[in-house]
This record gives C-alpha cells, structure tokens and sequence, in this order.
C-alpha cells in the first residue's frame, strides 16, 4: 500500500513520513470552497490557500495587495470543503516582515479564524525571528525560496533564480536555516533542477518545487493554470491537464444562444 493511501488526514509529520519512504507530495493552490472540495476529493496531499489569490481571484498584477482579512476569507471557505488534504495558508506581503510580534499575530488570527493547518512565509535568514516566535506558538511553518512572488519589485522579473553561484550558496545556506528553526516543509520556487535536488537531499523535510525539476519531494501548481483556465501565462515549468477556458468559453456561449433564441428554459425546465 502507498504511504499516500495510509493517512486519513494528511498531517505535517505525515509529510515528513512521505519523504523518508520516497513518496512524492502533490500539492495544489484553492481559494474557494467549491474548488477545494474537488481538489481534496481527488486525493491532492497539501492544498495551499496561496497569496496568489491576488492574481488569479482578485485580478492583480502581483501577490502585494492581498490583505490578512482576504486570506482569512480564502482559507476559511478552502478549509470548509477539505476532509483530508493539509492545508496551509500563505501569509500575505507586510503582515510579517516588519517584526516577530506582527509576525505571530498575524499567523494567530490565519489559525483562530480560517481554520487553517499551517501557515507559508517567504524568506530565509532575514525572517527566521518572524519564523521562530510562530513556531514558538505551536503554529506549523513551510518556508519558501527561490522566487519569491512578494520581493517581485527587488528582482526585477520572474525568471529563474539562484543561477550565480552567490545566490545558489545564500539559497543553501537559506534552506538550512529554516529546516534548523523547526519549519516542516520548504517550497522552491524557479530554480535550477540541480540545485533544488541539492537542497532536497540536504535537508530531512520535504521539498516541494514549483518549476525546480524532479529532484524535489513533491510539486505544486496554481490550480487554475494547470486546469488551463488562464492562456496569457505560459512558463515551461506550467503542464495543463486540461482546457477549462475552452470548456467554459463554450458552455457559456451555449448557454447565451439558447437564451436569446428562447430554446432555454423548456416545459421540462419550467413549472
Ligand atoms: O501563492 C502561491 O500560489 C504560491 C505557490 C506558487 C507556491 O506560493
């Protein structure tokens, strides 16, 4: 039996227990309820309320203007559709780097009021106070490295990160840090395969990539670009199993032809 099959909840020790018997952890972004039910039903390990909500639900250009009050909503209506999966909620851009005291409360109130499992901070060393008082709390952290969506205006664009041999080194020296501090998980985000792969068989927690190869513990995507809902974003590491622009643009027209040409609502339809 797979390790994937054993766990009726997944855990964050259940994570850890995934990695040392090699099995890969699938994780995936929701935002809402709805999504979240046939995410969690499909057996997804991890569902992570992303601040990427910013983009694909509120229209952002960026993760930046997503607030604590609107990932509070997200994940309390993620959190009610999931039996299983582990959920973890990313802490919103300035709820968390100005000091470990901001930093606590702001992982407090994501845990009292979404129900949330977990919670997801950006950055390494220069935030590891703010990661050591929510661990202090009881609180569960994963990390995320590489490129890192709420530093957008300091890189510059979003290509691949840690290709200097001086970034890979502080990426290491990072990944170390916050597995030493106590965080359960990390995310690589856009970074070289090898380098990913060198972090993961450095550290004992998991390692899940987004665009860092198959070297890593597990994967992770935006749900609705690997349901092909959004064709603007094209990056090489993005895979679309399926086309629901297509399937939606469709049914909607449908939809708009059969009202206007009086062939919806039937009898059969009507009471
Ligand atoms: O916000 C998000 O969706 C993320 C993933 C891309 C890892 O952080």
């Amino acid at each position: 039996m797979s390790v994937h099959a054993e766990f009726k909840k997944v855990t964050t020790h259940a994570l850890q227990e995934m990695k040392r018997q090699g099995e890969k952890i699938s994780m995936l972004t929701a935002y809402d309820y709805t999504m979240a039910l046939l995410v969690d039903r499909a057996g997804v390990d991890v569902v992570l309320v992303g601040d990427s909500a910013s983009n694909v639900m509120a229209g952002h250009e960026t993760t930046l203007p997503i607030t604590l009050d609107h990932m509070i909503y997200h994940a309390s209506s993620v959190v009610r559709g999931v039996d299983r999966a582990l959920v973890v909620v990313d802490m919103p851009f300035g709820t968390y780097q100005g000091n470990s005291k901001e930093a606590l409360s702001s992982a407090v109130r994501i845990m009292k009021e979404s129900g949330g499992h977990a919670v997801k901070l950006e950055g390494g060393q220069e935030i590891i106070d703010s990661i050591e008082r929510i661990l202090r709390a009881g609180i569960p952290v994963m990390g995320h490295l590489g490129l890192t969506p709420q530093s957008i205006y300091k890189f510059g664009t979003y290509t691949v990160r840690a290709k200097e041999e001086a970034e890979a080194e502080k990426l290491i020296e990072d990944a170390l840090a916050l597995e030493k501090a106590g965080c359960f998980a990390l995310v690589l985000e856009k970074i070289p395969a090898s380098l990913a792969k060198k972090v993961s068989d450095a550290l004992a927690i998991p390692v899940i990539g987004i665009g860092a190869g198959q070297g890593v513990d597990g994967q992770v995507l935006v749900l609705h670009d690997m349901l092909g809902m959004n064709h603007n974003f094209n990056p090489r590491f993005l895979r679309r199993y399926a086309n629901l622009d297509t399937v939606i643009h469709d049914a909607v027209s449908h939809y708009v032809s059969d009202v206007k040409e009086l062939k919806f609502p039937t009898d059969q339809e009507s009471y």
